[in-house]
């Protein structure tokens, strides 16, 4: 299996190098063979070539069976051009390689309780909820956007817009994830006031039609927000736009614990598969060895399960992460008060032993 590798910037290169150590011992101990190669992306990539997204960097995620990504970005390149900002070459390469379907699970492990925002009676109930997020569409990519000036001060603005098929396709994969889950899919738009969301919730209800043992239901986004916190048990599977589906994904990583936990996989049809934590390069912490390496450890977990259907071997990293959190490792996100922290590197080579 060939992996292209793309750490980036800030705690990217920190995090991705400890999930390549859970990946080299998944290979040992199932006999697999990972080839894995490495490439520019983001503020590293602008560094030494100019561009977010070297040519030569898509050509090797092309060539790869999957793809493992840190993080971008930076306060050093906050202002530069922003037609070349790192950022852009993460929405380039989800792009390029059409991977429209963001997946997004947000579970509080049992073993985290202690790390969670909320009333311990709602934690009691579960928190085990899939943002499927569309990713390459939406206000992130549709025409026409504009950053200038008009009748004499700074003007700006960018278009939501979808497609019937864009809708179609994600609303496929949210129900057909909700199969695989406990049968309900929430959808969340802005329908009471976006035209783009009417069509939204058109296509969704339409596309259900083919899933009438899917239970569906639609929130407003205001509302989805709020309930997220309120009561997220009611949630199984939400599906929503590139927007809404950012920010309700950090706000559900935030209720299992720390967005330090969260992975996801990036996933279209034919090209290889994109596989990241959710959260950025915490320029905050980068180079101290405190990250927390799990989001990224859990996504090799779900590159495993997703591009190379080896169930066994990403349930093996599961277990063990698991098995980390019960024995108490924490690292800064998530240690409580008076607790004592562990590095980004201690925190993984606790995962290695418990593999
Ligand atoms: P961020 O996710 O980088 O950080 C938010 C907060 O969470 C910070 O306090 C940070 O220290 C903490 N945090 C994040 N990941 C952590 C981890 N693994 N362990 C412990 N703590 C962690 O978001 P931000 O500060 O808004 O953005 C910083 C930069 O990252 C910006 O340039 C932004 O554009 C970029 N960004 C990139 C991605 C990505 O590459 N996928 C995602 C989000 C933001
Ligand atoms: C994420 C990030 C990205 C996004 C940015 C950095 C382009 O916030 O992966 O969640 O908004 O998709
Ligand atoms: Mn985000």
């Amino acid at each position: 299996m060939k992996i292209c590798v793309l750490p980036g910037d800030g705690i990217g290169p920190e995090i991705v190098a400890q999930a390549l150590r859970v990946l080299d011992k998944v290979g040992d101990k199932f006999g697999r063979g990972f080839e894995t190669t490495e490439a520019l992306i983001g503020g590293c990539a602008i560094d030494a070539e100019g561009v977010p997204l070297p040519a030569d960097t898509v050509a090797k995620c092309r060539k790869a069976d999957a793809v493992l990504l840190g993080a971008v970005g930076g306060p050093q390149w906050d202002t530069i051009d922003p037609a070349i900002r790192p950022e852009k070459g993460l929405l380039g390469i989800r792009k390029e390689l059409g991977l429209f379907a963001n997946l997004r699970p947000a579970r509080l492990f049992k073993e985290l309780a202690d790390a969670c925002y909320l009333r311990p009676d709602i934690v009691a109930r579960g928190l085990d909820v899939m943002v499927v997020r569309e990713l390459t569409g939406g206000i992130y990519f549709g025409e026409p956007r504009y950053d200038g000036e008009k009748d004499g001060e700074r003007f700006g603005f960018n278009t939501m817009a979808y497609f019937e098929h864009e809708i179609r396709r994600i609303a496929k994969v949210a129900f057909e994830a909700a199969r695989k889950r406990s049968g309900r899919v929430c959808s969340v738009d802005k329908a009471n006031v976006l035209d783009v969301s009417r069509v939204w919730r058109e296509i969704v209800i339409d596309e259900h039609k083919n899933y009438q043992d899917i239970e569906l239901s639609h929130l407003y986004v205001d509302n989805a927000a709020m309930q997220l916190v309120r009561d997220p048990s009611q949630f199984d599977v939400v599906v929503t736009g590139n927007l809404f589906g950012d920010i309700l994904s950090d706000e559900a990583a935030a209720i299992t614990g720390s967005i330090g936990m969260l992975p996801s996989a990036s996933l279209g049809a034919g090209n290889p598969g994109l596989f990241e934590p959710i959260h950025g390069s915490a320029p905050d912490i980068a180079g101290k060895d405190l990250a927390n390496p799990l989001a990224t450890i859990l996504s090799v977990s779900m590159m495993l399960r997703h591009a190379f259907d080896m169930g066994e071997e990403a349930d093996c990293i599961e277990r063990a992460v698991e098995k980390t959190l019960e024995q108490g490792y924490r690292t800064g996100d998530i240690v409580q008060e008076g607790g004592k922290a562990v590095g980004c590197t201690a925190m993984a080579d606790a995962v290695l032993a418990n593999m």
